[in-house]
């Protein structure tokens, strides 16, 4: 969470910080701020607001000219949504300036020493105090704010990623990071720090990855990486494979609506090079079992994964939330493979239930999005998707993407353990192969929904059911629907119905039913699940491949096998949770409440 972004260069540092700041917004928008160097050894000029960028934009009239400066896109953890709370930081004089990603856990302690030394605190943060602590360690270190970053580093503990300035050097800046992202762009007489690339791959995409603990000095013209010791760091460079116009808009009203109709492009993408192999250098055939930790989204698409894996690897697969795993202290060894499944790469919960399982012995797979990503780089392995950059905090393409590597890791395991036939993984893959033109045609079918939303737009709440794959994709459209509409929304397995959750079921609730393929012995079942609640008042829309006639509305998709329909079938989930939101006037790419990349635990 938090957006973060630094620039020191030889133009105007506003326009690069706002713009960063805009592609960073995902991140997090309960405040945004920025800190510019004036004049040496003067107090820093500092604007903050709480709430969207937009507010700090307004009140940026007659900025002063600077060339290098920081800024800050807030979630808040510690202290509310405030002005004051916002982002930057200052020291008692106002020349040093600090932003932060992540959680000081020992921040209630190291307040109360710096308050008793003197050091006069304004916000309720965890962050102020790395500001005073930065600043007496300045004097320590004769304002080598490097080395003052080195020595704080060691006093503090939890997740951080930072950046500071002081005006005695106002083209120098100064990051550190440990368990959040921070990555360098290098440019031609310019340099930034930011959470993502997304924030400066208009002006370069030349970046440098920073590794744990690591700490970071750019100016114009120079950059020096530095382990705590003061040891110099060969960080990687690499070059960034996305467009600068993949992280914008495209003429599409909103980054959601643009993200979903990116799927099929997202699932070939994901596909290519994939029909021989995965390569990713493990030896399934140590394993006894698997177990898949993700969150959110994530987690469905994990869900989704241990259907196939079972079904074509024919080894045992458990699903967990990453966020609950490791503290019920699970049984695992050299003989089970974790698959960490994250878009963002830097989701805290999944990194920490992955350090976890490395630590029992268990070997790593990852599926990540983001490329040097924390996750990615921990794991003994990685699949990457290439659903390029997601910017909406609802994943949509992320998870189309997901679902495609948990197809391609079954197969693979499959094929390693010889429980799949040459035959069956042609067929398997000629079917993953006409995916993307599936989904085209689902996105061309869909329009019916945008009235039908309408209609439900003031519901008490909508019920999902599915079964076997259908019921992640129920959850999968539950989540959407919260997240986006913020209406009550529920996932049901359909047979669990009778179970309880009918009870839940009035005149005109309305039930949204992902029917299983029409050759499946479940398509029957949940035909009757559907007149039990119909039955009950319910108006159900059915999400199915052929003509369905037991539904109120019927949503048609193309044919495939069940276990490869939860890619279509989300799709006009995704819309209809889309438009709801859309109707009900919410803000579509930043819902209330959430950011995108969830780095605390
Ligand atoms: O970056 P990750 O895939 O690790 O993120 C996991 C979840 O936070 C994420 O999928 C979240 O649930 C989405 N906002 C849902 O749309």
């Amino acid at each position: 969470m938090c957006g973060i972004i630094g620039y020191t260069g030889k133009n105007s540092a506003l326009a690069p910080l706002i713009d960063g700041l805009r592609k960073l917004e995902y991140r997090g928008y309960d405040s945004a701020g920025i800190a510019l160097p004036v004049e040496i050894g003067q107090p820093l000029y500092i604007e903050k607001r709480a709430g969207k960028l937009k507010n700090l934009e307004d009140v940026l009239i007659n900025t002063p000219n600077s060339t290098s400066g920081i800024g800050h896109t807030r979630w808040a953890t510690h202290g509310g949504p405030t002005d004051t709370n916002a982002h930057p930081h200052l020291d008692n004089e106002g020349k040093l300036a600090v932003i932060h990603n992540g959680i000081i856990e020992n921040y209630v302690q190291l307040r109360a020493e710096l308050e008793k030394r003197g050091h006069k605190f304004k916000s309720e943060t965890d962050t102020e105090s790395v500001v005073h602590l930065l600043s007496d360690a300045r004097k320590e270190h004769n304002g080598d704010l490097a080395a003052s970053m080195r020595s704080v580093c060691k006093q503090i503990k939890g997740s951080f990623t930072l950046l500071a300035m002081h005006s005695d050097a106002p083209a120098h800046i100064v990051g550190a990071r440990r368990n959040s992202p921070l990555v360098v762009g290098i440019g031609k007489g310019e340099n930034f720090l930011a959470s993502d690339v997304a924030a400066f791959i208009s002006h370069t995409k030349i970046a440098l990855e920073l590794g744990q603990d690591e700490v970071v000095e750019i100016t114009p013209s120079s950059v020096v990486v530095t382990d705590l010791s003061g040891q110099i760091v060969n960080a990687k460079q690499y070059e960034i494979s996305w467009d600068a116009s993949a992280a914008e808009r495209g003429g599409f009203s909103h980054f959601m609506l643009k993200e979903i109709y990116e799927q099929p492009k997202a699932i070939a993408d994901t596909l290519i090079g994939r029909a021989d192999g995965l390569n990713l250098n493990i030896k399934f055939k140590k394993f006894e079992k698997i177990v898949i930790i993700a969150c959110g989204t994530a987690y469905n698409a994990g869900l989704v994964g241990k259907y196939a894996i079972e079904k074509w690897g024919q080894i045992p697969v458990d699903v967990e939330l990453a966020s609950e795993y490791r503290y019920r202290e699970p049984s695992l060894n050299k003989k089970t493979l974790v698959i960490a499944i994250s878009q963002s790469g830097e989701t805290m919960d999944t990194l920490m239930a992955l350090r976890y399982a490395k630590s029992k012995g268990a070997t790593i797979l990852s599926v990540c999005n983001t490329n040097g990503s924390t996750i990615g780089r921990e794991s003994d392995s990685t699949l990457y998707t290439h659903a390029g950059p997601e910017i909406a905090v609802a994943s949509t393409k992320a998870f189309a993407t997901q679902l495609i590597a948990m197809y391609l890791i079954g197969l693979e395991i499959g094929k390693k353990l010889g429980h799949l036939n040459k035959n069956q993984v042609i067929s398997i893959n000629e079917q993953l192969t006409q995916l993307p033109a599936k989904v085209e045609q689902v996105l061309e079918t869909v329009e019916p929904l945008r009235e039908l939303t309408r209609k439900f737009k003031d519901a008490q709440s909508i019920l999902f059911l599915g079964r076997h794959v259908g019921y992640p994709t129920a959850l999968e459209g539950a989540l959407k629907l919260k997240e986006l509409a913020y209406m009550h929304a529920e996932g049901f397995a359909g047979g669990e119905l009778k179970h309880g959750p009918i009870a839940l079921i009035d005149k005109g609730t309305p039930v949204v039913a992902i029917m299983p393929t029409q050759d499946s012995v479940l398509a029957e079942k949940m035909a009757s699940n559907i007149q039990e609640v119909r039955a009950r008042g319910a108006v159900v829309i059915a999400i199915s491949e052929f003509d369905f006639a037991g539904a109120d509305h019927l949503i048609r998709i193309p044919n495939v096998d069940l276990l490869l329909q939860p890619i279509l079938s989300v799709v006009p989930l995704q819309v209809l949770a889309y438009e709801m939101a859309v109707a009900r006037g919410n803000d579509v790419d930043q819902p209330r409440n959430l950011a995108k990349s969830v780095t605390v635990e």
